[in-house]
């Protein structure tokens, strides 16, 4: 099964937002070489209150670390303002225009300066 697979998957990594006990946002990374793309949507009841760009500000960091990536790339179908804007809010640089699937799609990027993508540095032997 598809989500078997990804849940399972080191290249992959899925954060979901609960509140109140219910499931209400998801951001699911997968590692494509030296970057991750994402993909995130919040239920259609919750959205309009901050928590996609909440999601992305606080899942980012913990995807590149977890997939030792430097980079998260998101693709955004012409037309999508809430994610467009909620990439912008959450610190991602648009750097194109792409097409995925026959749609045209803004290629937005956000790039980890600060190395903790490496994650702890390793102990030498002595
Ligand atoms: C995209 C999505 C995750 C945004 O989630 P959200 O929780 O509603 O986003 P936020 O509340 O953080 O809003 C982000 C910004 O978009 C704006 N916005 C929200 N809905 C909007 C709309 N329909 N049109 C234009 N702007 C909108 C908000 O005002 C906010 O901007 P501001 O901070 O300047 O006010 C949500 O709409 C969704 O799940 N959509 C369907 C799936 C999807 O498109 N996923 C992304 C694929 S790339």
């Amino acid at each position: 099964m598809w989500l078997a697979a990804k849940l399972a998957s080191p290249a992959s990594r899925i954060w979901i937002l609960v509140r109140e006990g219910r499931p209400v946002a998801q951001a699911r990374y997968d590692r494509i070489n030296q970057f991750a793309e994402i993909g995130y949507s919040v239920s259609r009841s919750s959205r309009g209150n901050g928590l996609g760009t909440s999601l992305l500000k606080a899942t980012v960091p913990l995807a590149c670390r977890a997939l030792g990536v430097p980079r998260v790339v998101g693709l955004v179908k012409v037309g999508n303002s809430a994610s467009a804007r909620s990439f912008d809010r959450a610190g991602f640089r648009r750097v194109g225009q792409t097409s995925r699937q026959g749609h045209a799609c803004l290629q937005f990027e956000w790039v980890d300066r600060t190395e903790s993508w490496r994650g702890p540095p390793k102990l030498s032997p002595q």
